[in-house]
């Protein structure tokens, strides 16, 4: 039904302002009583043949929901009646901020891919925990965080410490958000020496809580392997919990949209399935040559079942969908997770 009825009217709207659409209809639909049922028995897989015991978690099944699609953690207790294993919420900065001046989300349709340069517009922190102590508990939450546009070099790893002490207490896992291609000053963020000062101080605050949350690096698609042995090195030399592997990508090779419609388009990073490749062979790259040390979890580009087994079989212990989710539909998440149980 999706594929066929409200895609077509979704994608005939602006995207950013279909995305808040979407958003108020799931919202308003989960309080008429009866949906949040129907939606479960539409989406949800239950079978313990699904859990996966990643990160010193419990999940209750692999695929989950990428973040910066719930920013802001508004939707997530609405989003666990779609099937998700788990709910990624971010990327939060300390303060609110309004990213990047419109229009900046553009669809490939022919490519079923997206370009953002979204900027990391967000409510901020505070904003976050107000949605955030609203927890239902029924899903895993996975707290990705960032820095402020404005923040200057020298102070990032405060702005990660204030978001990392802040959510400690309301989220699961943590993702150290260092790949986003849209909010500049980046250099900072691809240097390992910084990398592991970084993972140090949020390790040290992590170990004044009494309990302590996995700590995961997302990065980008198009490292090439000198720096993906950087940073099979970082994970080993700082312990980290794992990687997400990946990010948008600034790579355009191969696309099917016309020069003249990606120049009109402008900066952004890239999503779906122009990525896949790309991500799965990041993830088979880190798990060859760490001999599966470390977690990783895998994005990029699911679109269907098979793209995330090729994911899994890359060395994936989890994943995640995003562009996928809004080309395919929320029944991709069954999907994948029906032949994820018919493989047995
Ligand atoms: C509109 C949009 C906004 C995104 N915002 C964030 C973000 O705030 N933080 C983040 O870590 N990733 C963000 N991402 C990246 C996704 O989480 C994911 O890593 C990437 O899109 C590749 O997966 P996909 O091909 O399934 O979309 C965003 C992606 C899109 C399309």
């Amino acid at each position: 039904m999706y594929k066929q009825l409200l895609r077509p009217i979704f994608f005939s709207f602006d995207p950013e302002k279909i995305h808040h659409f979407t958003f108020s209809l799931v919202k308003f639909t989960s309080k008429i009583p009866g949906f949040k049922s129907i939606y479960r028995s539409l989406y949800v897989i239950e079978n313990p043949k699904l859990e996966r015991n990643v990160l010193g978690l419990t999940f209750k099944n692999p695929v989950g929901l990428a973040a910066g699609f719930d920013k802001n953690a508004v939707l997530y207790n609405e989003l666990a009646n779609f099937g998700f294993g788990f709910i990624e919420i971010g990327t939060v900065t300390p303060k609110a901020q309004e990213g990047n001046p419109k229009k900046r989300l553009f669809r490939l349709k022919d490519d079923r891919g997206i370009i953002n340069r979204m900027g990391f517009n967000n409510e901020g922190l505070q904003a976050a925990i107000v949605q955030l102590k609203k927890n239902k508990g029924k899903l895993i939450i996975g707290g990705n965080i960032g820095k402020n546009t404005q923040t200057k070099p020298e102070d990032y790893t405060k702005d990660y410490l204030e978001c990392f002490n802040a959510l400690h207490p309301y989220v699961d896992y943590f993702v150290l958000n260092v790949s986003c291609p849209n909010v500049g000053s980046h250099a900072k963020l691809n240097d390992k020496d910084y990398l592991e000062e970084l993972i140090g101080a949020v390790q040290k605050a992590n170990g004044t809580f009494a309990t302590q949350k996995s700590i995961v690096l997302k990065i980008a698609p198009d490292l090439n392997n000198a720096q993906l042995d950087e940073i099979i090195e970082l994970v080993k030399d700082t312990n980290l919990d794992g990687v997400i592997a990946s990010n948008t990508s600034m790579d355009r090779s191969g696309l099917k949209a016309s020069p003249e419609r990606l120049e009109s388009i402008g900066n952004g990073g890239l999503s779906g399935q122009p990525v896949k490749d790309k991500s799965t062979a990041v993830i088979k790259y880190l798990s060859e040559k760490s001999n599966k040390a470390f977690p990783i979890i895998g994005v990029g580009g699911v679109h269907s079942a098979k793209d995330a087994l090729e994911k899994i079989d890359a060395g994936a212990d989890l994943v995640q969908i995003y562009t996928g989710f809004i080309y395919e539909g929320p029944s991709l998440v069954k999907q994948i997770n029906k032949a994820i149980l018919n493989r047995g």
